[in-house]
């Protein structure tokens, strides 16, 4: 699958989504591609400098990374910018008003772009998590033609009816909920029931 980090506030998102992939037994091969302004907000929020983007993925883990491959954003010949390489999914996260604007304009001039472009032409799975707040009108008719060309929307807006006691566990269950949109249910994912945590607790 492909992870595209653009330069949204949420760099925390992408780190966790790349640590449950390299952990999925289910996940093979990992191409991530960050943008520039992404790699400066690994920093400003992570204190992930950008170096070496070979070693990028080992940075962002804090651990080796053996199934993440590093692509340069610039290089719209990679692997990933032809629909006859086989992706199953991909996803962004974060995805700025930029590259959201970019893909539902099909203007291909990077390869977040450009590899989102190919997953909507060969009808594959892209999840965009954008971020931003408020919407202005060209944000919202951005949505609505990446959502008609195929994307799914899924703004990184977190729930809190699992009741998070810190941030990690509500970065965790927003990542779960994207990662079952792309056929990746994960175990740690609360389901609602119909009650909630407190209710069950006092029965
Ligand atoms: C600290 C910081 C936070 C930002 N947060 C957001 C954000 O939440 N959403 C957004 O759309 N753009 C945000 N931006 C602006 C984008 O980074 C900027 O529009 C950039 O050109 C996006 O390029 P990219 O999509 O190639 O990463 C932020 C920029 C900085 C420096």
């Amino acid at each position: 699958m492909t992870v595209g980090v653009t330069g949204a506030s949420g760099a925390i998102l992408a780190q966790k989504t790349l640590a449950l992939l390299e952990a999925d037994a289910r996940v093979s091969r990992i191409h991530l591609v960050v943008t520039e302004t992404g790699q400066r907000l690994f920093a400003e929020e992570l204190g992930i400098t950008a170096g070496d983007l070979k070693q990028l993925a080992t940075r962002i883990l804090g651990k080796p990374a053996s199934k993440i491959e590093v692509l340069a954003n610039k290089d719209v010949g990679a692997s990933i910018a032809s629909g006859s390489y086989e992706v199953d999914s991909m996803m962004v996260i974060p995805c700025s008003m930029g590259t959201l604007a970019a893909i539902a304009n099909g203007i291909s001039d990077d390869l977040v772009a450009r590899a989102a472009d190919v997953m909507l032409k060969e009808a594959r799975k892209l999840v965009l998590c954008i971020r931003d707040t408020p919407f202005n009108r060209v944000h919202l008719e951005n949505m609505l033609r990446a959502q008609h060309a195929g994307a799914v929307i899924m703004p990184a807006i977190p729930a809190f009816y699992h009741q998070p006691k810190t941030i990690d566990e509500l970065v965790t269950q927003y990542v779960c909920r994207v990662l079952g949109q792309i056929g990746l249910p994960q175990e740690k994912m609360y389901r609602w029931t119909g009650r909630a945590a407190t209710k069950e607790a006092k029965a």
